[in-house]
């Protein structure tokens, strides 16, 4: 690693964050780890620390770094000012945002200015967004239009961070969908309805629920319907005040993540499964990361994860045991 390839994890110190950097290290990338405060949790690596508040000290974090990797969320308050500085400073920028207008700030105000520095604003490469959009844009395949979608979200449980509940609480915005072609608000009371996930998630009561995959989908996709589904177990789980967070390694949660395409009678189906939301973040963040270093995407500006990278090709490659995909 040279030091024109230097990695910067902020958030570092968060769950997301612990997983992102051991996924670094164990491909051999040394991060720096950063974030609002020092941290004890990482004595062998160097450390830097900005608030987002502090535009000269953002631009300072990422002097010399080639790609910097956001993992501290609520996305609405630290997404702007980071990608902001990443632009300015010539950086690329990955983030895990599961939050729809975080993703569409990015959008609206940095894409020009990307487009201008030559670099790259990649945000939700993370279980909720970058997994769905990369699912539908393979099994699409070298088509970029379709009449209907449908994602749907199976988890057996859900043990959410600290961040994912401060997340949800500050995230008040009217969720979207893609209705006729353009993004509109859920309608509410939002639907309900069934799905038969892959074993060992089965059968499940479903709700509309959209994440940030709608406007990364919209960003690159030509859908006339997009309609997002969570099943309703782990929203209890997530509603509930005692329900514990995940503890420190990778947990049991199983997931399945599917992605069915209606054109007239035709149905094509995309399938993910795998083993912890949040573990599984990391090796598809740090995949998108090595890809921004050794120069397999495409593009510049404010980009979805499934036009920024070769989707099929990732899918396979993200190098983790308890995660496979398949489309057909
Ligand atoms: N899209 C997805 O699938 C996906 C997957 C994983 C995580 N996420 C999101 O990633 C975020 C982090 O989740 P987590 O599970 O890692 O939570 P966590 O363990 O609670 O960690 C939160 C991290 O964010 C930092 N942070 C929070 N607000 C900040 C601010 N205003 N400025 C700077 N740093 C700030 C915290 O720093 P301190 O230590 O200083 O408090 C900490 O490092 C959440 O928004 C979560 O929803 C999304």
């Amino acid at each position: 690693m040279t030091d024109s390839q230097r990695v910067l994890v902020y958030g570092a110190s968060g769950h997301t964050g612990k997983f992102v950097v051991a996924e670094l290290l164990r491909r051999g990338i040394q991060p720096i780890v950063a974030g609002r405060g020092p941290s004890s949790r990482f004595p062998d690596l160097p450390q830097r620390t900005a608030s987002v508040d502090d535009g000269p000290g953002l631009r300072a974090l990422l002097d010399g770094v080639a790609v910097v990797l956001n993992c501290a969320g609520p996305f609405l308050d630290t997404a702007l000012p980071l990608a902001t500085a990443a632009v300015e400073t010539g950086t690329h920028y990955l983030d895990v945002t599961a939050e729809q207008p975080a993703v569409q700030q990015l959008y609206r105000e940095l894409d020009a200015p990307a487009r201008s520095a030559g670099t790259v604003v990649v945000p939700a490469m993370a279980f909720y967004g970058g997994l769905a959009d990369l699912l539908l844009t393979a099994t699409l395949g070298p088509e970029t239009a379709a009449a209907e979608v449908e994602i749907a979200i199976g988890l057996d449980r859900w043990w959410p961070t600290a961040g994912t509940r401060v997340t949800g609480a500050r995230n008040t915005a009217t969720r979207l969908v893609i209705r006729d072609g353009v993004l509109a608000p859920l309608s509410v009371p939002a639907a309900t309805g069934k799905w038969d996930f892959p074993e060992p998630i089965g059968a499940q009561s479903t709700v509309e629920l959209p994440f940030s995959e709608v406007v990364t989908i919209d960003r690159h996709l030509d859908i006339g319907t997009l309609r997002s589904w969570l099943n309703t177990a782990p929203l209890d789980d997530l509603h509930d005040p005692d329900t514990p967070a995940p503890e420190r390694g990778r947990s049991a949660q199983r997931f399945a993540v599917e992605v069915v395409v209606a054109s007239g009678a035709e149905r094509r189906r995309g399938t993910a499964t795998g083993r912890d939301i949040y573990a599984s973040t990391a090796p598809m963040l740090v995949e998108a990361a090595v890809r921004l270093l050794d120069g397999r995407y495409r593009g510049s500006g404010a980009l979805a994860p499934g036009e920024a990278f070769a989707a099929a090709e990732f899918l396979r490659a993200i190098p983790d045991a308890d995660f496979e995909a398949g489309w057909h």
